[in-house]
This record gives structure tokens, sequence and C-alpha cells, in this order.
């Protein structure tokens, strides 16, 4: 039943030692999870799970509405703890880690929400200020606007920086939280479905920019996503979370000419 498990994550020697340069996990993996267990009472939702995702790669999870792939990213970010496992990012132990410690990892690991989590009452450069305020708290207001300036051009959106929320576009909403995630320079950037909710012409401008964003700032990413044109774009290689396990692994190519009933379903 299962397909090709193919555990290809080109082993990697040491990342350089810049200042905000997350450090391998010992395998030569940035993010290493390893026998991941979480449940809530009696719904075992990770159950047994691993991957690992090498530098500079961006690994797709597909996986069915309720299958945990929310949870995966909430426990590799230590919002939920995961009950047993590893999971080694920056080369630490998230589940061992304490609130303070998690906050930190918080500034080097990016996490983009589904639902954006803009605050609807701030500008868009406050949103963008508030996670250097909070996590680099010396920066001058100076190096603060010239931070803001840059981050929104990364995402080509740098005349909305006075404008409110509530006055973006779906697209221009998920490019302006994808600033704020850019804002901190992560190496590690969690998307929870990038393209949900979006027309075509801009999911597939949001994708090209996490590829973008991949190849100019060296970062590594998972990317939850059940949009096969966003998969297809990003992926280095594609995971399937079922039954709470890695089902599967491969390239995009693989999946898409593989008889496997369940990765089938995925393009129909
Ligand atoms: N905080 C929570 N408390 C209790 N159960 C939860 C909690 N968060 C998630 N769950 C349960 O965990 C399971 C997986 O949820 P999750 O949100 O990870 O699914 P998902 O794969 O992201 O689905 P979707 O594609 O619909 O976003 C579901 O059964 C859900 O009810
Ligand atoms: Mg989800």
């Amino acid at each position: 039943m299962h397909a090709v498990r193919s555990d290809t994550v080109e082993k990697e020697g040491p990342a350089s030692d810049g200042p905000h340069t997350v450090g391998p996990a010992t395998d030569g993996s940035v993010i290493a999870i390893e026998h991941v267990f979480k449940r809530f009472g009696s719904n075992v939702v990770l159950n047994d799970f691993s991957l690992a995702v090498g530098k500079e790669e961006n690994v797709v999870v597909l996986g069915k509405s309720g299958s945990g792939k929310s949870v995966l990213i909430k426990c590799i970010i230590g919002l939920l703890r995961a009950e047993s496992g590893q999971i080694s990012v920056p080369g630490q132990n998230i589940p061992d880690l304490n609130h303070d410690e998690l906050d930190r990892i918080r500034a080097k690991v990016g996490f983009l929400f589904q639902s954006n989590a803009l605050y609807d009452s701030m500008t868009v450069r406050k949103n963008l200020e508030f996670p250097l305020r909070r996590h680099w708290i010396d920066l001058s207001q100076e190096k603060i606007d010239s931070m803001v300036t840059e981050a929104l051009g990364n995402v080509n959106l740098a005349h909305t920086v006075d404008m409110m929320p509530e006055e973006l576009s779906g697209g221009m909403s998920k490019r302006v939280a994808l600033a704020r995630t850019l804002i901190l320079k992560p190496d590690i950037i969690l998307y929870d479905e990038p393209t949900t909710g979006l027309d075509p012409v801009t999911a597939k401008e949001i994708s090209t920019l996490i590829v973008d964003i991949q190849r100019k700032f060296h970062t590594a990413s998972i990317i939850i996503s059940h949009d096969m044109h966003c998969v297809k774009l990003v992926s280095d290689r594609v995971a399937l979370l079922d039954g709470g396990k890695r089902y599967w692994q491969g390239k995009y190519e693989e999946m898409e000419a593989s008889n496997d009933q369940v990765l089938k379903q995925f393009f129909e």
C-alpha cells in the first residue's frame, strides 16, 4: 500500500554562522521531526510522524482536512506541545523548551497563519513594526523604517505602508502577512495554506513569491497546501500525512505519476 518512501534529504555540512542563521539538526536537516505523537483526549492526531527538511528546501505537507497538518505546524512552532518525539529546529528540541526559549525560536522560525492574523486596528507599518519591537528591542526608528520599507518591497507592496488591513485585498493581506514574517529574516518559514481562498491568478503570484523568497533568503520551508498548482510550483518534495503518519514522500512528478489511490485523490 505504501508507495515510494524516499528519504532523500541531502546531507549538508554545517550551516554558516551568520547572526540569524539557524544551525542544522544533527543529521544535516534544518528541521528534523522524529516519531512525534500528539493527541487531544482520545483523538490521536500525530501517530509516530517523522519528516526532515533540508537546507533551502521547500517541503509541502499534504493531507485531508482534519488530518493534522495545522497541528503539526503548531507543534513545530511550539504553539502546541507534542507528547513525545523530537522536533529539532535550530538544533534544539522544541518540546523541551520553556516559554522564553520558544519566544527566541519564533524570531527565527517564521509562521504564516492561514488567516494572516494581521492586527485590524493597526496600519500596515505598525503591523510590520510589531515583531521588530518585540524581538529586537534596541533598533532605532530610522532602522525600523528602513526594515519596514525593505520587507514591503520584497512583496511589492511598498505603497501600502500607511493603509489599514481592511483596505487590502485577500492577496495583498497575504503578502503583507508574509512581509511581517520576513522582517525578522527567518531561516525557516512555515506556511499554513498560503493560497487558500485566493483566485487562481493571485494564488499563482503567492506561490511564485514563496519560491522567490526561498531563493533570495535561502530559507527552508514547510508549506501546507491542497492547491496542486501551488504544490507543483513550490515543492522540492511532497510529504503526505495520513493516519497520523507520513504515508508517502517524494517529488511532485512522482506523486502525479503514482497509481496509489490515496495519492491520486489529491488530483481529482
Ligand atoms: N486545540 C485543539 N483541541 C482539540 N482538538 C484539536 C485542536 N486543534 C486541532 N484539533 C483536532 O486535531 C485534528 C487535526 O486538526 P488540524 O487543524 O491539524 O487539521 P488540518 O489537517 O489542518 O485540516 P484542514 O485542512 O481542514 O485545515 C482535528 O481532529 C481537530 O479537531
Ligand atoms: Mg489546517
